[in-house]
C-alpha cells in the first residue's frame, strides 16, 4: 500500500495513472476503521483498478468541539486492516494542507436536507462534510466514490455535490454493516462500555419492531413505542426518531404501499451520539 499524505503528490501520482486510463474508487473516512468502512474498500477493489481511501479527521464538520476532541483515532490498526483488504493508496493529509485557503462554503441547494434530522441537530455538519469531499473529490476525481447508507442523509447530500459539481464521478451507495446482534458499525462504538454496547444494541431491537407497528399499525404508535422504551431508559436519551419519504426526504405522518420510507433514528448514550437508519421494505 502507498501512502501520501501530501495532496501534491498524490494529484501528480494520479495524473500519470489517469494517462493510463486507469480506474480509480475513492473512499472518504475519518479512520478508526471497521468492517462497515471495509465493506466500501472491498467493493471498490471489485470495480476500479486503484482503490485511494482517505483518512482525515476533518474539524468543521464537528459542531461539538469535545466529540472532534474524543474522536477515536487508530492510524496504526488502520493501515494493519487496510493493508488486509489490499488497499492500494492511503491519503493521510493534515489540516495545513486541507485548510490551505481557509474554510469556504460550498454554494449548493440541498433543499429538505438542509433543513431536517442530522442538518437541524447538528448545525453546519454538513457544510463542513461538503468543504472537505468538495476538497478531497477535486483532489483526487475518482471514477466512483462510495458511501455508506449508515449515513443515509449523508449520502444524499454527497449525491447531490455530484450532481451539481462532479458529474463524471458516480457515487456508489452501500449497504450498513452490522453485527450479529444488528448493532451498525461505528467508530464512536469504540468509545461506549460494555454496559452501553448492550444498550446500544437493544435499540436496534426496538428499530425493528417500531418497523413492525409502522407496518401494521400507525406513524403515531410507532412513535409512541419507541419514545415509551427511551423513557424507561434514563442512560439513553433519543435525539429524533422520524419516518421519512425517500424521494423527498421529507418527514411523513402516514404512509402508503405506493412510495419507500425509512425510519431514521439518532439518540445519546452517556456523551455519544449515534444513528441508524432502516428502510421499510423488508
Ligand atoms: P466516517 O464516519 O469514517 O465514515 C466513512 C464512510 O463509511 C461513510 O460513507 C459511512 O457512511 C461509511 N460507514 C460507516 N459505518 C458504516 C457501516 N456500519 N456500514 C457501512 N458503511 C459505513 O462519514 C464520514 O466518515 C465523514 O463524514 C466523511 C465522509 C469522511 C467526510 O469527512
Amino acid at each position: 500500500m502507498q501512502k501520501f499524505n501530501k495532496s501534491s503528490s498524490l494529484k501528480s501520482f494520479l495524473f500519470e495513472e489517469k494517462n493510463k486510463n486507469t480506474s480509480i474508487g475513492f473512499v472518504p473516512t475519518m479512520g478508526s476503521l471497521h468492517q462497515g468502512h471495509l465493506s466500501l474498500v472491498r467493493k471498490s477493489k471489485l470495480e476500479n483498478d486503484i482503490t485511494i481511501v482517505s483518512i482525515y479527521v476533518n474539524p468543521s464538520q464537528f459542531n461539538d468541539k469535545s466529540d472532534f476532541i474524543n474522536y477515536p483515532n487508530n492510524i496504526k490498526e488502520d493501515e494493519q486492516l487496510l493493508k488486509q483488504v489490499n488497499c492500494d493508496i492511503l491519503f493521510f493529509p493534515e489540516t495545513k494542507d486541507m485548510y490551505k485557503e481557509g474554510f469556504k462554503e460550498i454554494k449548493l441547494d440541498i433543499g429538505n436536507l438542509n433543513l431536517i434530522l442530522e442538518s437541524n441537530k447538528r448545525p453546519g455538519h454538513f457544510q463542513g462534510v461538503l468543504f472537505i469531499v468538495h476538497k478531497l473529490f477535486k483532489i483526487i476525481m475518482p471514477n466512483k466514490t462510495y458511501f455508506g447508507e449508515k449515513d443515509y442523509q449523508q449520502l444524499l447530500v454527497i449525491k447531490r455535490l455530484t450532481n451539481r459539481y462532479f458529474k463524471q464521478i458516480e457515487v456508489i451507495s452501500c449497504e450498513t454493516v452490522r453485527d450479529s446482534d444488528g448493532l451498525a458499525l461505528s467508530s464512536r462504538n469504540k468509545k461506549l462500555s460494555k454496559n452501553e454496547i448492550i444498550i446500544a444494541k437493544k435499540v436496534f431491537k426496538v428499530l425493528i419492531y417500531a418497523r413492525e407497528i409502522l407496518l401494521k399499525k400507525t406513524v403515531k404508535e410507532s412513535k409512541q413505542y419507541v419514545d415509551d422504551f427511551f423513557s424507561q431508559n434514563e442512560e439513553i436519551t433519543l435525539d429524533y426518531y422520524e419516518i421519512i419519504d425517500e424521494s423527498s426526504f421529507s418527514l411523513v405522518n402516514s404512509i402508503n404501499n405506493k412510495k419507500l420510507y425509512r425510519l431514521m433514528i439518532a439518540f445519546k448514550i452517556g456523551k455519544i451520539r449515534l444513528i441508524d437508519n432502516l428502510s421499510i421494505k423488508l
